[in-house]
């Protein structure tokens, strides 16, 4: 299993967006435990949709914060969260086609995981430097 905590390497600057990331990352390790341990499959969609449900509320802050502010990189940016949302969804279908295989632990160490890493330290960052820069530091 890929461990997966939040550090400060992590941290866009910006508390309230940090504070999101932390609970985002907690769902994801708990998710990756449940398919690891081969937990049943209700379980198991239990624990993605608790996972999904927090995606969708810290995207949506993220989003309504760039679109009041009207960042220039918004489009990218809503690309990247679909693709998320696209990925775990299609992840939910062969969940209940198959049930917690190896592949689909394989898929949430590699795929989530990494994409989510990867969307912090870059565009996430750029967004926290965005908001820095306009003076909103301490977002709602
Ligand atoms: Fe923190 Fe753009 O997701």
């Amino acid at each position: 299993m890929t461990k997966i905590e939040w550090d400060d390497s992590l941290s866009v600057g910006i508390n309230l967006i940090d504070e999101q990331h932390k609970m985002l990352i907690d769902r994801i390790s708990d998710l990756s435990k449940a398919v690891d341990a081969q937990q049943g499959i209700q379980e198991i969609l239990k624990t993605i949709d608790f996972m999904l449900e927090y995606t969708n509320f810290h995207f949506s802050t993220e989003e309504k914060h760039m679109s009041r502010l009207k960042y220039p990189a918004m489009n990218d940016h809503l690309q990247q969260h679909d693709e998320f949302k696209n990925m775990v969804n299609t992840m939910i279908e062969d969940w209940k086609e198959d049930g917690a295989t190896k592949t689909l632990s394989n898929s949430i160490n590699t795929y989530l995981i990494n994409w989510l890493y990867n969307h912090i330290k870059k565009t996430d960052v750029e967004f926290g430097q965005f908001l820095k820069k306009q003076g909103y530091i301490n977002i709602e």
